[in-house]
């Protein structure tokens, strides 16, 4: 488990941590001896790190050392130009057996993935609603790997590590209380519209293992997760034998939780459990969006202008 984070570095720190290693580079110092110039990373930063005097033998072992690899270091924080940098004793690649955490290197959400997971499968485990716990589980369960690290988006919203593991979680968190205010919406039904609406961006985004998108497929830039889920669900509705009255309305409720034809909905909902979803949608993106452009915002001024909420900017409240 990492301890240490780069944000935490203070000037004489003693380090011996895992960081992701940025870049690496070769140099020579003013006395011709080679040094090893580093940028190491992790999810709260990076820092520059350097390597003096590198005796020949080293060589071999540090050319190994590939960029993105985590890395072993054991080093002494230092300052330079007002900034932290430290100073190498040893670093090397991680053996086979020791285990890390790849959201510790990587912009990630707040709660690790296999909590996130838990939670959705447990809601999913609750239903009443024999048929839609049997789809929710099976979906969860065939995904499982990939939705440990996919982002929700490959920019705008949840483009992170665990994203859209995190925007189901706290859309469900949401629609779960929804739904005692609300009594005549069905739960298992809200719950499974969550589940479900954005499954297919595993299909319709790329991204490496760190959540970092490079942007659409084929798929998702020809058809896009509202087309692709409505014939994902098709298929398994009909191999777990739904009613045509539960397949189609599942169907609707992922066409139309964009709710707007120019966000790629065709149809405006057409049953409270739809038209709840589409809000608890945009609740948590919306509210995703804030917390970001108000991050680093000092009490009482306003953000940068945001993009994705109409060039708004945001008002953050003064410190009590
Ligand atoms: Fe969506
Ligand atoms: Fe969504």
């Amino acid at each position: 488990m990492k301890e240490i984070f780069i944000n935490n570095l203070k000037k004489d720190d003693k380090v011996d941590e895992l960081f992701m290693l940025k870049s690496k580079e070769a140099k020579k110092d003013k006395n011709d001896r080679w040094y090893l110039s580093a940028v190491l990373g992790d999810r709260t930063g990076e820092v520059v790190a350097k390597k003096w005097s590198i005796p020949e033998e080293e060589f071999p072992a540090l050319r190994a050392l590939k960029d993105k690899e985590i890395v072993k270091v054991k080093g002494i924080v230092g300052e330079y130009a007002g900034q932290a940098q430290l100073t190498i004793q040893s670093i090397h690649k991680l053996g086979t057996d020791e285990k890390f955490d790849r959201s510790d290197f990587v912009k990630a959400a707040p709660e690790p993935s296999e909590d996130m997971y838990k939670y959705i499968h447990d809601i999913a485990e609750s239903f009443e609603d024999e048929d839609l716990k049997a789809l929710c589980l099976k979906v969860l369960e065939d995904n499982e790997e990939k939705l440990m690290y996919y982002p929700a988006a490959s920019k705008n919203h949840h483009a992170e590590y665990g994203g859209l593991l995190y925007h189901m979680k706290r859309m469900l968190q949401t629609g779960d209380k929804i739904c005692q205010v609300y009594t005549i919406l069905n739960r298992d039904l809200v719950l499974t519209g969550v589940i479900l609406h954005d499954m297919e961006k595993l299909n319709e985004i790329e991204s490496d293992l760190d959540g970092i998108s490079s942007g659409y497929s084929f798929e998702g830039q020809l058809l896009g997760h509202i087309i692709q889920g409505v014939k994902s669900i098709d298929v398994m509705t009909r191999d777990l034998g739904f009613s045509d009255e539960k397949r189609i309305m599942l169907e609707h409720m992922v066409l139309s939780h964009h709710y707007e034809p120019e966000f790629g909905s065709p149809k405006k909902p057409l049953f409270p459990e739809a038209e709840i979803l589409h809000y608890l949608d945009i609740i948590d993106a919306r509210m995703f969006d804030m917390q970001q452009a108000l991050d680093g915002v000092e009490g009482g001024k306003f953000s940068e202008k945001v993009w994705t909420l109409d060039n708004r900017k945001l008002y953050k409240v003064r410190e009590k």
